[in-house]
């Protein structure tokens, strides 16, 4: 049976049924997928049993996964897995990354190769809340005005990635280690791109900024980048532009970061666990 794509949303986003990845992917099934990946920008592939190796197979079609930057949650089987959730072990220390994406951005755009794509597998969903927001950067750039899209052409946005350079953004008080982590990252050079981009296959071009990461623009000072980003962050997300993800037992999400922003909504609180395996395939330089 060939697997059925359907649309998810107006804004963006399709479900992916009658898939099992857990098997080698066929060429077929890959080529369907991928074409439906470029057409609707994030894909929510249901009912996927897969273990840590079927989502590494997964994921490796699709190109080079990067090696995970926070080394302390990852999965030890499969390092190539972070693991994010807000589940405790029984002596008291996390099983996951408990603030992944608590504010809008684009998977490792502070650094100078930033992510293509990021795969999602959902083991454990809270009762209430723990949805994923994604906005559509190519419909957020085309309807920008155009004063702002010619203000913004070949200029390059700052990205940083410590929270602490960020002052639309603050750490996490449920991470333990937040303070270490983000006075670590203060030594990591912030990286310059492009804040428009061209999506290298489909030609489109992308807004690429984000709250997360986005904390000035080359050639201005605070005082012009300002009011600048906070238009931006703010025309972005606005309502035509998102689709939510309300997860489904085993659901494999994946999203291209090369034209999609998005967020971890939270409102969950332990015991009612949230836990999701993450995969990420390395992406180019942003033009
Ligand atoms: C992420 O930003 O990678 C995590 C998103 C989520 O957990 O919903």
């Amino acid at each position: 049976m060939p697997i059925e794509i359907r649309p998810l949303s107006t804004s963006m986003g399709a479900e992916v049924l009658g898939a099992d990845f857990s098997k080698p992917v066929s060429n077929e099934d890959f080529a369907s997928i991928l074409q439906a990946f470029y057409d609707y920008q994030v894909l929510a592939i249901r009912d996927q049993n897969l273990s840590p190796a079927d989502q590494i197979a997964f994921s490796e079609r699709f190109g080079t996964l990067e090696d995970q930057l926070n080394s302390r949650y990852i999965l030890p089987e499969e390092p190539k897995i972070l693991v994010l959730s807000n589940d405790v072990k029984p002596d008291g220390t996390p099983v996951g990354l408990i603030d992944a994406g608590d504010f809008w951005h684009t998977d490792s755009s502070h650094r100078p190769l930033p992510s293509m794509a990021t795969i999602l597998y959902s083991l454990k969903n809270p009762d209430e809340g723990g949805d994923t927001g994604f906005a559509n950067m190519y419909a957020a750039y085309e309807a920008l005005p155009q004063s702002m899209k010619d203000s913004l052409d070949g200029r390059r946005a700052v990205q940083a990635v410590s929270k602490f350079k960020n002052k639309r953004v603050v750490a996490s008080e449920r991470r333990p280690d937040a303070t270490e982590k983000y006075t670590e990252q203060m030594a990591i050079p912030d990286a310059l791109h492009p804040a428009i981009r061209t999506h290298p296959v489909t030609g489109r071009k992308a807004l690429y900024v984000s709250q997360r990461f986005t904390i000035g623009l080359e050639g201005m000072s605070e005082a012009e980048a300002d009011p600048i980003l906070d238009f931006l962050f703010e025309h972005q997300t606005k309502a035509d532009f998102v689709y939510y993800h309300h997860w489904q037992d085993n659901d494999l999400v994946m999203w291209d970061n090369r034209c999609v922003i998005h967020r971890a909504t939270g409102g969950y609180t332990y015991p009612d666990v949230r836990l999701m395996h993450r995969t990420v395939i390395a992406g180019d330089a942003p033009y």
